[in-house]
């Protein structure tokens, strides 16, 4: 996805490409969501305009929009960083040092679960299972799993981005 449309604000543009896929999707069952998914490809996140754009193109209320895309956790209303970091909470890796593993991300990066650093590179984000709780404790950082992380190792990881 280029760079430029990941998180750039819709300008008109971009908006004819919001109407391209309602048109693509409208009249399906689930259209919303469907058309949901396709913005967010396009953005990485669903800005307000697009949101407004779509309950107009469905001809639904706004708050029917919001409602569903706030109920799915796929779903994003915030722009989010270069590197998307989901740290494993679940219990395996809780037990293994998750803790500590978040603590270190956290005094890396200066943020907060559900928070992207100011120089929008890294979003830190809970997940469950990755699956890979034979190597816990792991992360996942966009498509990449890393596992049985220390904090120190999961700092080096971070810097080599
Ligand atoms: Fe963390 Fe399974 S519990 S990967």
């Amino acid at each position: 996805m280029p760079a430029e449309k990941y998180s750039s604000t819709p300008n008109s543009g971009l908006l004819s490409d919001i109407d391209d896929i309602i048109r693509k999707h409208q009249n399906r069952d689930g259209a919303l969501i469907d058309v949901l998914h396709d913005v967010q490809a396009l953005y990485g996140y669903l800005p307000e305009q697009a949101m407004k754009r779509i309950a107009e193109g469905l001809s639904l209320p706004l708050s029917k929009v919001y409602g569903v895309a706030t109920f799915y956790s796929l779903f994003t209303l915030e722009p989010k960083g270069q590197y998307v970091i989901r740290l494993c909470e679940s219990a395996p890796c809780h037990i293994r040092g998750a803790v500590q593993v978040l603590s270190a991300i956290e005094e890396e990066l200066k943020i907060k679960p559900g928070e992207t650093t100011p120089d929008s590179k890294f979003t830190l984000e809970f997940t469950s299972c990755l699956g890979v709780c034979g190597v816990a404790p792991a992360i996942m950082i966009n498509d990449q799993v890393y596992g049985n992380l220390t904090p120190e190792k999961v700092k080096e990881i971070l810097r080599s981005l």
